[in-house]
């Protein structure tokens, strides 16, 4: 790849995307972001030109699943590679709306992958996710571990996967890493930057931090009769910024191989809802009220990664611990109380102290 390879970013204004585009512009990446806002805003992008000191090359608001847009964005810049997040990502949604999940996740990422070809580009780094594994009947789980997706978002990301498979089989022109995450949690440290989804988050740390803001008034603990040591689900978080990190990485490694090869994405310790409830209260100075509820329906009792293949491959390990991944956390709430929409908040004074 050329010294200064240009990237298009799909979904590159959403929570892990734009995290991903200030690892990649401070590291001499020209980047190309092709978003249609369904689940992000454009304000993003001043926070990602003020926490990386570049700015994205251009921006584009399109459908992925519209090929002529797609296609024009090919047209107007020598692509070099792709990373791909655009999706939808909410697995309760998925249960109620099957079919838009199928078409947006799979039909984007057939529609990607026909442009690409067509226009000579054939390195790619996929967004897939720890939920393929389902219901694991051992942890940690490697990559190897058979695939038993249970609800259709993590059955359309386990089809794009079997999709990058054929295509990698059949046309060896490309290079294809699939990284599956498992919790990808915390903010930019500056403040500027974190997950601020539309609507009511259903992921454990947003709605922690809705708590410590004051826009709810209890985080639900759904269930605490699981089979781990305090009752309540165990996962694998990890830091956003090291997940951004693990994203350059793919960069660099991309040409090492033809094919399409898998990583997980994780920290390899589990942590439970209690703990992350209290290491939270610790991060933003005072306890978390919760309730314990009924289990959620379709969540699965542990998921941690063995995260050693990334390792042996890249030497690449995470760096964040808990206390970051919540202190960060807590700081883009604290500095954005109503995301990036919202009044200017105090993301204006990013170096303040918390
Ligand atoms: P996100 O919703 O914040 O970002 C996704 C972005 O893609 C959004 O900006 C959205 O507007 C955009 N988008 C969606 N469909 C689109 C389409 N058809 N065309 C153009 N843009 C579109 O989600 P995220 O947390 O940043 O997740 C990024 C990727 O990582 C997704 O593929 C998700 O499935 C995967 N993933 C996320 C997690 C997690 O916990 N956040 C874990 C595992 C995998
Ligand atoms: C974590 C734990 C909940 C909210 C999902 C997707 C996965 C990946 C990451 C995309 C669980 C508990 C949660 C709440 C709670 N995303 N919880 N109260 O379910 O592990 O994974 O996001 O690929 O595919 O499935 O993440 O953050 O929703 O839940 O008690 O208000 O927190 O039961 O044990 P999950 P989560």
């Amino acid at each position: 790849m050329p010294a200064s390879p240009t990237v298009v970013v799909t979904g590159g204004a959403g929570f892990i995307g734009s995290h991903t585009c200030v690892e990649l512009l401070g590291n001499g990446y020209e980047l190309i972001v092709v978003d249609d806002y369904l689940n992000s805003s454009p304000e993003v992008f001043a926070r990602i030109e003020k926490a990386a000191g570049r700015a994205v090359g251009a921006v584009y608001r399109a459908d992925i699943r519209d090929r002529r847009a797609l296609s024009r964005v090919f047209e107007q810049h020598r692509v070099d590679a792709v990373v791909h997040f655009a999706a939808r990502k909410a697995v309760g949604e998925s249960t109620r709306r099957p079919a838009e999940y199928y078409d947006n996740n799979v039909g984007g990422t057939t529609a990607l992958l026909h442009v690409m070809a067509d226009h000579g580009v054939h390195r790619l780094v996929f967004s897939s996710s720890c939920s393929i594994y389902g219901d694991a009947v051992a942890v940690p789980l490697s990559e190897d571990a058979p695939a038993r997706p249970t609800n259709p978002y993590a059955a359309s990301k386990w089809m794009c996967e079997q999709i990058l498979a054929d295509v990698c089989r059949r046309r060896p022109e490309f290079h294809v890493l699939s990284l599956r995450y498992f919790n990808p949690v915390g903010a930019h440290p500056s403040g500027l930057l974190g997950d601020d989804p539309h609507g009511q988050p259903a992921n454990l740390m947003p709605c922690l931090a809705q708590v410590a803001i004051g826009r709810r008034a209890r985080l639900r603990v759904y269930g605490d009769d699981y089979p781990t040591p305090d009752g309540t689900g165990i996962r694998d978080y990890i830091h956003v910024m090291d997940v951004a990190q693990a994203h350059r990485l793919a960069l660099e490694h991309l040409p090492d191989r033809s094919g399409m090869h898998v990583f997980n994405l994780g920290t390899g310790s589990g942590v439970s809802v209690l703990e992350l409830v209290a290491a939270f209260g610790d991060a933003c100075g005072r306890p978390i009220p919760y309730s314990v509820e009924a289990r959620r329906p379709g969540d699965v009792p542990v998921l941690v990664a063995d995260a050693r293949r990334v390792a042996s491959a890249w030497g690449w390990r995470p760096r964040h611990g808990l206390a970051a991944m919540c202190r960060d956390a807590w700081r883009f709430q604290y500095l954005n109380p109503m995301g990036y929409d919202g009044p200017a908040g105090l993301a204006a004074a990013a170096d303040v102290r918390l």
